[in-house]
């Protein structure tokens, strides 16, 4: 059971990758906009890195400083490696982790050529499940993550991962989704709402109370009350490829926005998604969260 979400998550997350989306199209812009990216952020860094696929801004929280080393869980395309690479500067480093090829590689291709053409030096990716990271215990400063956790089956054991590879006294930054009351059975059990960061979403207390357990004495969660149905709002071609919640139809790289689509598994998810984006409020059952956690 859990490897088949794995396995879908993995599928439509990989077809996202191999799309053409990217700071260049306006409603991708306004998805990271929306979620606290400032213009200037997303102009300093690839345009490729941006997918719209946040649902906040972890490196505007996270006290990032010079020398540091900080790690991304599911770092997609690299949006927030690259901001954090410039804030931790040559003496730090910034890790992007993802479980899905197409995401490494094109995040790999950002990061040979950077907005000046440069490649940007102190960053690196590897592929692997954020459950079993692989990286030596003790030996981050800070972790930081994106719109990813929600995603995860086994969310204590991500919990227990990010205590083991972070130095006694470092923090945790995570922007996520979390619960504010069970989801319609509809959506509950839905793949789509699945893969759109709803139907794997955990409420506040067990988020706080996993991560206590984990091993981090202070953990502090805050509502930052963002929109959630701004990826149905501004995504002016959703009735065409846009399935709703910041995913694209799989498409060929090659094939145009409104090119067929590839299997027709991708249409019924792409209209079930439109489906339940013009049902839903999503507001009213969820909720984009900043967590800040500080290991003991
Ligand atoms: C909603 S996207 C967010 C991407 C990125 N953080 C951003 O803000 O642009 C989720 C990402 O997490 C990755 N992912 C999902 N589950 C994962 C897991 N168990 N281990 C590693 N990566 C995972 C997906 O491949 C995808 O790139």
């Amino acid at each position: 059971m859990d490897r088949d979400v794995v396995d879908v998550v993995r599928d439509r997350y990989g077809a996202l990758a191999q799309s053409d989306w990217s700071s260049r199209h306006e409603g991708v812009r306004a998805v990271a906009e929306a979620f606290g990216y400032t213009a200037e952020q997303l102009a300093s860094i690839p345009a490729e890195a941006n997918l719209g696929l946040s649902c906040g801004n972890p490196t505007a929280f996270a006290g990032l400083k010079p020398g540091e080393v900080v790690v991304d869980l599911g770092c997609g395309g690299g949006l927030d490696v690259f901001l954090a690479a410039a804030k931790v500067g040559p003496s730090g480093k910034a890790i992007g982790i993802d479980m899905t090829p197409e995401m490494i590689d094109l995040a790999r291709q950002n990061a040979a050529r950077s907005v000046d053409g440069k490649p940007i030096p102190n960053v690196e990716f590897h592929l692997a499940t954020i459950d079993r990271l692989p990286l030596p215990d003790a030996s981050v400063d800070c972790v930081i993550s994106n719109c990813v956790i929600n995603l995860v089956p086994d969310k204590r054991a991500v919990f227990r991962e990010i205590a083991r590879v972070l130095k006694p006294g470092g923090r945790a930054a995570i922007s996520d989704i979390v619960l504010k009351k069970p989801l319609p059975r509809e959506l509950a059990s839905d793949w789509a709402a699945y893969v759109g960061c709803l139907a794997g979403a955990i409420g506040v207390d067990e988020y706080r109370n996993g991560l206590r357990e984990a091993g981090f004495g202070r953990v502090e969660i805050v509502d930052t009350k963002a929109d959630l149905n701004i990826y149905a709002r501004v995504e002016p071609e959703r009735g065409c490829c846009c399935g709703s919640l910041g995913l694209p139809l799989a498409q060929p790289a090659t094939a145009s926005c409104c090119a067929p689509p590839a299997a027709p598994e991708d249409t019924a998810f792409h209209h079930r998604m439109a489906d339940r984006c013009d049902r839903y409020d999503f507001n009213e059952y969820a909720a984009s969260v900043r967590i800040d956690a500080r290991k003991d």
